[in-house]
């Protein structure tokens, strides 16, 4: 069957990368999205474990439409009991770009009024809509006259792994913080340092990808699990043989940040699960602290879209002096949505990426301070 992973901006093929390891055949990289083929298992599998998925479809139709109430016609021929009963609850999410439907919103209203009247045509029934917690979601993409209708096997973004109980000031999610990690070509055997960790979504996501510890280890709810086809005998071995799939990685990592708040934060999300046990958190200023020889580094710091900062251009030139001064023979890779602040470190760029945060446009970079092969001093 056709499966459908959707990811953030840039991070395609580090999915598809992800997919082809989980077994996933007939890859291909689409726009925020990988599509791929496998069976019920291989779609278990991909919401239990990839870590830059953010929900995992599966197509059930696709045509062409030529009005709105062409589509609303063809909706009424689709066997969604095949899907739904009365009893359940259901939600659409709807993205289109098409001058058939310009609004998002209606096409779901229109969609969900479809599934209902095929249902009360039918029963003399309806299912109700639930748009917060619902039993079955529905994914709608439009494109010029093409839609596509899937199941939302994850149901609520993976990105809430379920690991951590509490956030920062400008907490990254998940999703965003494994695709940097996976994008920064750590090699899982230099110590990784997170030294501006607030609540400590990199450190904790780091562990997970040294230790083979499955992105949603802690979380229980799936979109699958309220499917007329859910078997929860593959599902339990899925989590079996992932789980089996654990190392102890003797790689170090370190956490460290100059607020309590946010030391308190990732030390109480640290403590809800064992696997986080080896996270070494210290308070710490960055720029006071001593630094460690081949370390890799990734540093979030603020840059002034939430947090502000009295003067980021000086902030980012002494994060600069800093990795110079304290952290020889290292990398460091920077993740900022503030150019001209990356621009003060006064360092030379060896590797340059865009992602987004939300609605920013944001930059990772990577530095080298390795003496005498790069004039870092
Ligand atoms: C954007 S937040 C990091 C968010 C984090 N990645 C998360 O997921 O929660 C930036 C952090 O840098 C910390 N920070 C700012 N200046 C610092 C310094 N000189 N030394 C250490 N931490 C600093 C702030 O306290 C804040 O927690």
């Amino acid at each position: 069957m056709e499966i459908v992973a959707k990811t953030l901006e840039g991070f395609e093929s580090i999915l598809a990368n992800e997919i082809k390891d989980l077994g996933g055949e007939d890859i291909e990289i689409l726009n925020r999205a990988v599509s791929y083929k496998g069976d019920l298992k291989l779609l278990y599998k991909s919401n239990y474990c990839l870590r830059t998925a953010i929900r995992v479809l599966k197509p059930i139709v696709k045509f062409q439409i030529r009005s709105q109430d062409s589509y609303y016609y063809t909706l009424l021929t689709i066997p969604w009991d095949k899907y739904l009963d009365n009893d359940l609850t259901f939600a659409v999410n709807a993205t289109c770009a098409s001058d058939i439907f310009t609004h998002s919103k209606y096409l779901a209203l229109k969609t969900k009024d479809g599934i209902v009247d095929f249902f009360r045509n039918k029963t003399g029934i309806r299912p109700d809509v639930n748009v917060e917690t619902p039993d079955i979601r529905f994914d709608v993409l439009l494109r010029r006259d093409e839609i596509t209708i899937s199941l939302d096997s994850s149901d609520f973004s993976l990105h809430k792994r379920n690991y951590k109980k509490k956030s920062g000031v400008a907490p990254l999610s998940e999703v965003l913080a494994a695709g940097l990690i996976l994008s920064s070509e750590w090699d899982m055997k230099k110590d990784f340092v997170d030294p501006m960790c607030g609540s400590g979504t990199l450190a904790m996501e780091a562990t997970m990808i040294a230790n083979n510890i499955p992105a949603q280890f802690k979380r229980e709810e799936f979109g699958f699990k309220y499917w007329k086809n859910y078997e929860e005998k593959v599902f339990d071995e899925v989590v079996e043989e992932e789980n089996a799939k654990l190392i102890e990685n003797p790689v170090k990592i370190y956490a460290s940040d100059k607020s309590s708040d946010a030391i308190q934060s990732i030390k109480s999300n640290i403590q809800e699960s064992a696997v986080f046990k080896n996270i070494v958190v210290t308070k710490d200023d960055f720029f006071m602290m001593e630094g460690r020889e081949n370390s890799h580094l990734l540093l979030n710091p603020p840059y002034d879209q939430r947090i502000k900062s009295d003067d980021l251009n000086a902030f980012y030139k002494q994060i600069g002096d800093t990795f110079k001064k304290n952290w020889e023979n290292c990398e460091a890779w920077i993740f900022s949505g503030n150019k001209d602040a990356l621009k003060s470190l006064g360092l030379r760029t060896s590797k340059k990426l865009s992602f987004k945060n939300g609605p920013i446009d944001c930059k990772f970079h990577k530095f080298e301070m390795y003496a005498g092969s790069r004039k870092s001093k």
